[in-house]
């Protein structure tokens, strides 16, 4: 009987201490889904992969980018960031050429934006291997985005002065705090992974492996 007992207590102070190391203040990624669905963001966004979209239609019926892989997408003190003030990323309107983004993205407070990161941040693709690209300012990577390939053409990037580029694209202006390098490598690489209907080209067999690890790299260091 007290050998039972003193089992039990031995279990019990265990769970405790279990408890303890287990919430140093963070917030846990099933009450960060609960907050996700109870603030509405599932009308727009779908977390579950593989890709839902096969055909044009089904891109256009989108209210709002895929985020079943935004744990490999995004750096998680950014997300938690943008959540709570959610500044344009896309010039334009999602899914429109002509129209200016409305900036209108739905904000939530500091303790839901926390929940909601940790969860998204449990939502990972197994293609992103991770390590393979250091950020870095490199003369190829300038050479494939601003001349070699039309990268710059669509997608907006710092310069100099401010930032220059075209709008089509989402803005990679600010990538190096809210892009994971390695993921910018898949995407290059594997693209129809995470978008089979794309308006961006694929440009596997037109950059060597070699082009498209120095350019996630340039496109990495994007301040
Ligand atoms: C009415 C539709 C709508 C709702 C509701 C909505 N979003 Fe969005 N979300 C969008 C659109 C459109 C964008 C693209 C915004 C941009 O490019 O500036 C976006 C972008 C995002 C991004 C960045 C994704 C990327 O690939 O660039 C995240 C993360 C995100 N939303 C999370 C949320 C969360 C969390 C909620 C709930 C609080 C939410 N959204 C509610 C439409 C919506
Ligand atoms: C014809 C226009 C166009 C060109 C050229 C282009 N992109 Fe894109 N890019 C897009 C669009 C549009 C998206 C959004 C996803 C989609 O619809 O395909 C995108 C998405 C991206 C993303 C993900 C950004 C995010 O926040 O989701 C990265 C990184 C990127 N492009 C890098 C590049 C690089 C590097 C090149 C050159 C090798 C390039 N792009 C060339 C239009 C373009």
């Amino acid at each position: 009987m007290r050998l039972v007992m003193r089992l039990a207590n031995i279990l019990l102070i265990g769970m405790a201490v279990g408890a303890v190391s287990a919430a140093p203040g963070r917030a846990d990624p099933a009450a960060g889904q609960a907050a996700f669905d109870g603030n509405g963001c599932a009308d727009c966004h779908y977390t579950e992969g593989p890709a839902r979209e096969l055909t044009i239609a089904d891109q256009l019926a989108k209210k709002g980018p895929e985020l079943w892989y935004a744990g490999s997408k995004f750096q998680a003190p950014w997300l938690e960031q943008w959540l709570q003030d959610p500044k344009p990323i896309r010039s334009l309107k999602y899914n429109s050429l002509t129209e200016d983004n409305p900036g209108d993205h739905p904000s939530l407070g500091e303790g839901d934006a926390a929940a909601v990161a940790e969860f998204l941040m449990t939502l990972t693709s197994d293609v992103v291997e991770a390590g393979v690209i250091k950020p870095k300012r490199n003369p190829k990577g300038r050479l494939v985005f601003t001349k070699k390939m039309p990268c710059s053409g669509c997608h907006q990037f710092p310069t100099k002065k401010k930032f220059s580029g075209g709008r089509t694209g989402p803005s990679l202006v600010g990538a190096s705090e809210r892009l994971n390098p390695d993921w910018i490598y898949a995407y290059l690489s594997q693209t129809a992974m995470f978008k089979p209907v794309r308006m961006m080209p694929v440009f596997t067999g037109l950059l060597s492996d070699k082009d498209m690890q120095a350019v996630s790299a340039y496109v990495a260091n994007f301040k």
